[in-house]
């Protein structure tokens, strides 16, 4: 008999992040609570940079997609675990559970690829201000977000048909809140060889490419900021970046944390946590991250307050 590569199971079970039954009703409020604010701030800036003339610029421009995908990320996950904690059963479909690998892969990817596009921006904004405007064209805006979208397609597809050429036997349990790849491959029955080759080589080259551009466009910033004879001038410069450079510290620290380490030391418990942290607490301050640093986005929300206000009153 030759069944190798097939899968025998027609679910899976999300056993969540914590099986204690105390602890469900917490979990419910903390996640929804996050969830809301998350939703709420991120749609707030998608909202000014396309509402507000003042913020058509390059870098709301991708600010705006970072929260359209920061949306997406979390939606793939959030809303499916909120369900899950009162299901009795808690249960996934296998089609179910692949889809979420790719939306879920391809919503990362997206992030990485974007945080990467915003470096080069801050870049070009520093370091060739008198060309800012010749260099970063609305057509190459649109050019670049259109090339992370198709990149990280890709990349979620690859990672996704090497999760279909898993078999999954008799255990069907996942100990996590969403299907993930570390979570899926534990319990899988088949080799996971050719999966942790690629997440430990095309990964790491997505990952790190996209890091590595935006420690080199740092360095030229950095560069660019020493020169200002100013400290005035020097401050004014770098906070610019600073929104920027703590999105990325954030993203990357947790990401990093969570795969990059041999599978058979990965364990569950920390795992879980950390990604937590990075698919739902990372997407939820990236709006105050951006917003609260930042007078433009400050004082369009002000503005925007101000017409709801003045309209509600007449
Ligand atoms: C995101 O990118 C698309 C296409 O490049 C663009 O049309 C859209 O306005 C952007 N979205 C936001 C919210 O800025």
């Amino acid at each position: 008999m030759e069944s190798t590569n097939w899968t025998s199971v027609s679910h899976f079970i999300l056993l969540g992040i914590s099986t204690h039954p105390k602890e469900q009703i917490p979990l419910f409020v903390l996640f929804l609570s996050m969830y809301t604010i998350n939703m709420s701030g991120n749609l707030v800036i998608i909202m000014l940079t396309i509402s507000t003339t003042h913020l058509h610029t390059p870098m709301y421009f991708f600010l705006g997609n970072l929260s359209l995908a920061d949306i997406g990320f979390t939606s793939t996950i959030v809303p499916n675990m909120l369900l899950n904690i009162f299901s009795d059963t808690k249960t996934i479909s296998y089609i179910g559970c692949l889809t979420q690998v790719y939306f879920f892969i391809s919503f990362a990817a997206m992030e990485n690829f974007l945080l990467a596009v915003m470096a080069y921006d801050r870049y070009v904004a520093i370091c060739h201000p008198f060309h800012y405007p010749v260099i970063l064209t609305r057509r190459l805006c649109v050019q670049m977000v259109a090339s992370c979208f198709t990149l990280s397609h890709l990349h979620a597809l690859l990672h996704t048909l090497l999760m279909t050429r898993l078999s999954f036997c008799a255990n069907n349990q996942i100990h996590h809140f969403f299907c993930d790849l570390y979570p899926l491959m534990k319990i899988s029955c088949s080799s996971t060889y050719a999966n942790t080759v690629v997440i430990q080589t095309e990964g790491v080259i997505i990952i790190n490419g996209a890091l590595t551009f935006i420690i080199i466009s740092y360095a030229c910033i950095i560069s660019a900021i020493l020169h200002i004879r100013s400290a005035i001038g020097k401050w004014r410069t770098f906070s610019t970046c600073g929104s920027h450079l703590t999105a990325v510290a954030i993203f990357y620290g947790t990401l990093t944390w969570v795969y990059f380490q041999p599978l058979a030391s990965y364990s569950e418990a920390k795992g879980r946590i950390l990604t937590v942290m990075y698919t739902v607490v990372t997407p939820m301050l990236n709006p105050f991250i951006y917003g609260l640093r930042n007078g433009d986005v400050k004082a369009a929300f002000r503005k925007w307050l101000n017409r709801i206000w003045n309209s509600g009153l007449k």
